[in-house]
């Protein structure tokens, strides 16, 4: 299937993606082929979450993510420097998309989740923004 790619935006907010139905059980598929609004670079997976642990509070400088509760269910909270908002996954054929420049915690696993993780670029460790006050500043100055 062929699509123009989603138009990017700022806003952090919620895809849904097909599901195919089947007495068999269902099936949902992400391609490179603009569900997203990005280009898929890299995936990777969380799991195996202790109770009351959080993961990932930090921001990106380049990197978007796409965030899907594969199991289970969490919370992803996001910041845009503005304010914040909390949004619930827990199903497997919808996701959260986050722009670059986002700070952004997955808190409040279910025993059993796992967040899938899509990203628009290769694992880089200069691309994070750890401390939510030079983040919170670097948004300010219009720097991220
Ligand atoms: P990190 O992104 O810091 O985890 P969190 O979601 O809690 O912020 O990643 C944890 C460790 O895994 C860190 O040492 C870097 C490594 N890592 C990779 O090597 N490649 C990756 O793609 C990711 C996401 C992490």
């Amino acid at each position: 299937m062929s699509a123009k790619r989603r138009k990017k935006t700022q806003e952090a907010h919620v895809i849904t993606i097909a599901k195919l139905r089947d007495k068999r059980g269902n099936l949902s598929v992400i391609e490179d082929n603009g569900l997203l609004p990005f280009s898929i670079a890299r995936t990777y997976w969380i799991y195996d979450v202790p109770g009351g642990e959080s993961r990932g509070g930090h921001a990106y400088f380049k990197s978007e993510e796409f965030i899907i509760a594969l199991s289970g269910s969490f919370e992803v909270n996001i910041h845009d420097g503005n304010g914040e908002q909390t949004f619930q996954l827990g199903r497997c054929n919808k996701g959260l998309y986050v722009p670059a420049g986002t700070w952004r915690r997955i808190q409040n696993f279910a025993t059993n989740s796992i967040a899938l993780v899509i990203t628009s670029t290769a694992y880089s460790p200069k691309d994070y923004i750890r401390d939510f006050d030079t983040f919170v500043k670097l948004k300010q100055n219009g720097q991220l």
